[in-house]
């Protein structure tokens, strides 16, 4: 019995061992570790932007307002910050200030349509020594080793057009002559003279070799033709005293050629020639480059024969190109490693291709490519 009361008390309590444990609240579960918080994202160091600094050469012509506005446009699209400077009406100490400023404003890159090629040497030097690369646009900036790159349209191939038109619309190759041709170049400070010029002449000097074609003033050389600025006023001035003093005139002596190297120098020449009482049937022929509005017009009313259409959204896009690829360490597009020896050695160079331009082919090119419309050209 005493066996049977131990064994019976013994079962009891594990029983109630056993129920206090089913009773037991249950552990609560370890509460789950919280999640560490997710490291907050680093913010991105914002991409640093890089600022480009555009110095154009003047307001006063067409071609540079919109050399500049396609450009900043360009860049701005491509996630630059742009700095847009004019240097007034062709003004070298000011374009010089303009671009110590963006220097000074942090542009880590320069590009340039100088006035006068050979007035930046000093100011570049600063740009050189602070690692800022610079692009020559258009015109070749001369005498200084601070150039990396340059950019243009090939201004030889642009005075050849001009010289060739002359040469097939008077049919020199079958014409006994005289045949009488006066020059026009631009601003005696821009390299791109060089080039348009001697293009022009390329054409034309098999005839004036064998005397076809005539200068009757004798106003051949670079330093006589030169318009100083590519000013209309002053290239209107001087074929006003090539007029009078050769006694040129629908009823008087022959003119039959104006070889211009751009669109501001023959307008000022168109507008001589009207004033000496040319009209569209029986107007010298007169060249031009550009393809500006007051040109263009011309050519629609027969008052300047051809232009050269130079587009320059083609211009601007090649110089984003180059400014990535420079900033991105590689190397740039070009073209050219020849032409153009700026006096420290040959610049490494992208020659975009003129195309020629007259009232044949204007629309074509100048209204259906977006470049005007044609409510700009009435
Ligand atoms: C440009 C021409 C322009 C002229 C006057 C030259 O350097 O190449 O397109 O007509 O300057 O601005």
């Amino acid at each position: 019995m005493k066996r049977s009361v131990k064994a019976l008390t013994l079962v009891l309590a594990i029983a109630m061992i056993v129920s206090m444990a089913a009773c037991a609240p249950a552990a609560p579960a370890a509460p789950a570790a919280p999640a560490a918080p997710a490291a907050p994202a680093a913010p991105a160091a914002p991409a640093e932007v890089q600022k480009v600094g555009l110095s154009m050469p003047t307001m006063s012509l067409q071609r540079w307002n919109q050399d500049g506005s396609n450009m900043k446009a360009a860049f701005e699209s491509a996630g630059f910050e742009v700095d847009l400077q004019y240097g007034g009406e062709n003004e070298v100490p000011m374009q010089i200030s303009q671009i110590e400023n963006m220097i000074a404003g942090g542009c880590d890159v320069l590009v340039i349509a100088a006035i006068d090629g050979g007035s930046l040497t000093e100011v570049l030097a600063d740009a050189k020594t602070q690692g800022i690369p610079v692009i020559a646009y258009d015109r070749l900036i001369t005498g200084t080793d601070a150039v990396s790159y340059y950019a243009t349209f090939d201004n030889f191939l642009v005075g050849k057009f001009q010289g060739q038109y002359i040469v097939d619309a008077l049919d020199l190759a079958n014409a006994t002559g005289p045949i009488n041709v006066e020059y026009f170049t631009g601003d005696p400070g821009d390299n791109n003279i060089n080039f348009l010029f001697p293009g022009g002449l390329s054409a034309l000097q098999p005839y004036i070799d064998s005397g076809v074609v005539v200068c009757p003033s004798g106003q051949t050389d670079i330093g006589q033709v030169a318009t100083v600025d590519w000013s209309s006023e002053n290239s209107q001035a001087r074929m006003e005293n090539l007029i009078t003093s050769n006694n040129y005139g629908p009823n008087a002596t022959k003119l039959d050629a104006v070889l211009c190297n751009n669109d501001s120098t023959a307008q000022g020449v168109t507008n001589a020639l009207l004033n000496a009482g040319y009209t569209p049937d029986n107007f010298p022929i007169v060249t031009g480059q550009d393809c500006d509005i007051v040109s263009v017009k011309n050519l629609i009313a027969g008052t300047q024969a051809m232009s050269v259409f130079k587009d320059t959204r083609t211009l601007a896009n090649q110089v984003v190109a180059m400014v990535k690829a420079i900033l991105a360490g590689s190397e740039p597009p070009i073209n050219d490693t020849e032409t153009y020896d700026n006096g420290t050695g040959v610049i490494p160079s992208f020659l975009c291709e003129p195309v020629f331009a007259s009232a044949e082919n204007y629309r074509e090119l100048l209204i259906d490519s977006g470049y005007y419309t044609e409510a700009d050209l009435q």
